[in-house]
Parts: structure tokens; C-alpha cells; sequence
């Protein structure tokens, strides 16, 4: 596993928190007043709210402040939140916009140069050293995955294989051939490869991968050990968005594997209550919101982001935390007054050894109340004599610890589609 010594890190990694807060509220004074003066939208927010730039004495000020929304850069479409002329934006990322129009970010050449220091950053937290060879499976193209880790290892000293997503076979065939020290890869992906791997005969715990940095997707501690076990390797979290700028907003780091560091000295973060929008103090759960503190293209001034999830203090780093994500509001089920997320599914279900994590949580409404039906595969080597005990095993689970009755059905091993990307974990059938 990892050696931590010779680590080079930047002194801003672990200076104190008075240290941080100053260049906060240096920079935070900054973005607003680029975003005030340069982007109608910003103008016309803060005017309509009362509030101007020069208002914010110190960081709680920000509360005053009104939030944005994706719906916001959804009516700016395509480019009318960017806050410099289009000369001096050097690249376009877009978000999938499975409904309606895509999110379309844009950088400078400056926040380039940021966004690659910060995922050097991200994976030399994560347990990447400059010597590594990096196999990058996150997508390249609009989504900011691929390029976002692609230019940050590079700016770690890394070789870099850009593999991208997709062609299973070929992953496979490079990870023998290339002998890459780490993989940046979505978790659901690196479950799918894994597989692929052992159907061919290849034992996953003994490739050349010693550490992965796998994000883009809520995934849980169980779902580490998995990986971990099967890959024989550090599986560590790394989180980002578009809106605030792609992966590298935050990171685990390798040596405590407790939680995301977030990258304060560039984001600000604050966790609301989704409901009222006021914001929580450190420590209790809440909606994540993010203002940016260095971008010139895209300022971004409390963007909700949906994110679960709460702050805790600096351990291996003196910047905050945040928890591993439980979920977005969007994937949050109600079913019959408790709320539930996949997250607390993937758990329970990594607890019973018949049952793979390949699973997916289906609602329908076959008569008047909303049914919750969890499929999930067996795992290869479990007798299919099992299964009904398995099912009955997980069923129980979820009734005794999330208070819900649900339906499980076992399925074959590949009974579920297999994730490139980002999985699907939440099938709403219910009429609309
Ligand atoms: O997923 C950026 C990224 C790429 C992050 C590669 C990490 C690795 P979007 O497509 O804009 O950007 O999706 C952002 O994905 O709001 C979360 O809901 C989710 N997400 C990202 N990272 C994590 C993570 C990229 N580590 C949305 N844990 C975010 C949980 C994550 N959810």
C-alpha cells in the first residue's frame, strides 16, 4: 500500500485555520465584487436582496447573500454566466441534462491552471506520487471528469493513460499491459471492470493498482472495503461538480481515508437546512453550498448543490471535511413518510455475503401507495440454493434499520445493467 513519506504537499495544506480564513475573506470579498461588477445576474441578485460586495465585513456575511440555482445557469444558456468576454475562455464543459438544457461551465486560462494544481493536489492527498502511471477511466469529452483528472495528474509529474469510459475489454487488456500504479474511475465502473476481470480469469487483487480515486457518484464505506478487498488496494474519494468547477473540490486523503478535505483556500463551503435555507452550524447534516473564490470565468456565489452532507474539522489536513456524500436531494426516496437514500441500501446490502453491490432501487405504484423493490445481484460464487435466504435477509435489514417494508429480488449475476459512468441506482416507474 501507499508509502507516505516524501510527500510534498503546499504549506496552504496545513496552515491554521486563522491563517485560512483571512485569505477566505480576502478572496471571497473579490468574487463577489467580480461577479457584481462583470455578470448581470449576479447584479440584479444581489440589488433585488439589498445586498452589495461591500457588505461582507467577515465570512458569515455571506449568509446575506441569495443563493444560485442550476435552474439559474439553465436560463443563462449557454454562456450568459460567464464573467469575462469569450476571448479569454480557454475551455467549455457541459453537464449531460438528462432534463432540458445541459449546465455550460466555462475557465479561463487561469482557472485552468487552478483546476490542475488542485487535482495534483487531490491525488498526491490521495496517495499518488509524480512517478505514478495514472489510468484515467472517467469520461472524456463535455463531461469534466476525464480532462479535469487527465491535466491534474499531469500536473502531478504523472504518466497519464487516457483511457476514458467504456470498451471494458480494452480497460482490462491496458491495466495488464501498462501496469498503471493508480485508476481514476467512477466506483460502479471499477465494480464493472472488476467483474469483467474475474470473468476472464484474472484475479483483480493482483494487478499493478495500488491506489484508486474514485468519485463522481455517492458510494460508501462498505462499498471501500469492497473495492479495497477485491483490488487489493487505497480506494480513496474524490468530489467536485461543474457549477463549482469538476473533481478535485474536494479529497480523502490516503492516510486517514476519513472524510474530504475540501480545498477552502478556493471554495467556500456552508451547509443549509434544504427546507428554510438557513445555514447550519459545523457538524449537523445539511444541503452543501458552495461559493468559489478564485474562478474568473464562472464566479459561483452559494450554489446549492443538492449534496448531503456535513463539516467536520481538519485531521490530516487543516481545511474542513465533508463527510462521504449520502446522497442528492433528487435521489432522496419518500416512501410511506421515511426518507430514504441508495447509499443506506448499498450499506445493508454489502452486509449480506450472497449479495453483490450491483443493485438498483426501483419505485412503482401498482395500486395506491408507492412500492420500493430493490434488485440486486447475487454474487458469482453464492449457491443459488441461498438466494431466498438472502433476500429475506436484506428485506429484514432494511425493515429493522430504515423502518420500511420493501420488495428484494435476487437476481443472476449481470442481471443488472453495468455502469461506464456514473450508475443509475434509482428507477422512478411511477406514473408522473
Ligand atoms: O461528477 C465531477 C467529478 C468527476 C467528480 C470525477 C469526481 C470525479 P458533475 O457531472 O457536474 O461533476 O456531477 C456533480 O456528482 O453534485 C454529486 O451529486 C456527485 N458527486 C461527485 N463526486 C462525488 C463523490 C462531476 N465523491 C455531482 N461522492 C455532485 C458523491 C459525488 N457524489
Amino acid at each position: 500500500m501507499t508509502d507516505l513519506a516524501a510527500s510534498p504537499t503546499t504549506s496552504i495544506e496545513f496552515a491554521s485555520r486563522d491563517e485560512i480564513s483571512a485569505l477566505q475573506t480576502e478572496r471571497l470579498r473579490w468574487s463577489l465584487q467580480h461577479a457584481y461588477d462583470n455578470l448581470p445576474f449576479y447584479r440584479q441578485s444581489f440589488d433585488a436582496a439589498g445586498v452589495h460586495p461591500q457588505d461582507l465585513r467577515d465570512l458569515a456575511d455571506l449568509a446575506k447573500f441569495p443563493f444560485t440555482t442550476k435552474a439559474d445557469l439553465r436560463d443563462n444558456y449557454p454562456f450568459g454566466m460567464f464573467a469575462v468576454p469569450m476571448e479569454q475562455v480557454s475551455r467549455i464543459h457541459a453537464s449531460s441534462g438528462t432534463t432540458g438544457r445541459p449546465t455550460v461551465v466555462g475557465y479561463t486560462e487561469n482557472d485552468l491552471n487552478n483546476w490542475a494544481d488542485l487535482v495534483a493536489r487531490s491525488l498526491r492527498a490521495g496517495g499518488v506520487r509524480p512517478s505514478d502511471k495514472v489510468h484515467v477511466a472517467y469520461g472524456y469529452g463535455l463531461f469534466t471528469g476525464g480532462l479535469g483528472a487527465h491535466y491534474g495528474a499531469e500536473r502531478l509529474g504523472c504518466t497519464v493513460i487516457p483511457m476514458s469510459g467504456g470498451m471494458t475489454e480494452r480497460q482490462i487488456q491496458l491495466i495488464e499491459d501498462f501496469e498503471p500504479d493508480a485508476i481514476m474511475v467512477t466506483p460502479s465502473y471499477m465494480l464493472t471492470i472488476v467483474d469483467a476481470m474475474e470473468r476472464k480469469g484474472i484475479d483483480p487483487s493482483k494487478t499493478s493498482l495500488r491506489v484508486g480515486v474514485f468519485g463522481a457518484e455517492p458510494w460508501t464505506e462498505q462499498m471501500r472495503t469492497e473495492l479495497e478487498q477485491q483490488l487489493n488496494m487505497d480506494a480513496v474519494d474524490i468530489y467536485g461538480l461543474s457549477e463549482v468547477m469538476g473533481p478535485g473540490v474536494a479529497q480523502e486523503c490516503v492516510e486517514t481515508k476519513d472524510g474530504l478535505h475540501i480545498w477552502e483556500d478556493h471554495f467556500y463551503p456552508e451547509i443549509i437546512d434544504p427546507v428554510t435555507s438557513e445555514v447550519l452550524p459545523d457538524g449537523e447534516e445539511g444541503e452543501l453550498v458552495f461559493t468559489s473564490l478564485t474562478k474568473e470565468a464562472l464566479p459561483i456565489i452559494r450554489y446549492r448543490t443538492r449534496d448531503l452532507t456535513r463539516l467536520l474539522p481538519g485531521t490530516a489536513r487543516s481545511m474542513r471535511r465533508m463527510q462521504k456524500i449520502t446522497g442528492r436531494s433528487d435521489d432522496m426516496i419518500i416512501l410511506r413518510g421515511v426518507n430514504l437514500f441508495p447509499t443506506q441500501i448499498e450499506e445493508l446490502i454489502l452486509g449480506v455475503p450472497e449479495l453483490s453491490p450491483q443493485f438498483q432501487c426501483v419505485l412503482d405504484r401498482p395500486s395506491r401507495l408507492d412500492r420500493l423493490t430493490v434488485r440486486v445481484e447475487a454474487r458469482a460464487d453464492a449457491p443459488v440454493a441461498a438466494r431466498a435466504a438472502a433476500s429475506e435477509a436484506l428485506r429484514a435489514l432494511i425493515k429493522n434499520r430504515i423502518g420500511v417494508s420493501v420488495g428484494v429480488d435476487v437476481l443472476d449475476p449481470d442481471g443488472i445493467e453495468r455502469s461506464v459512468g456514473k450508475a443509475r441506482r434509482l428507477i422512478d416507474n411511477r406514473p408522473k
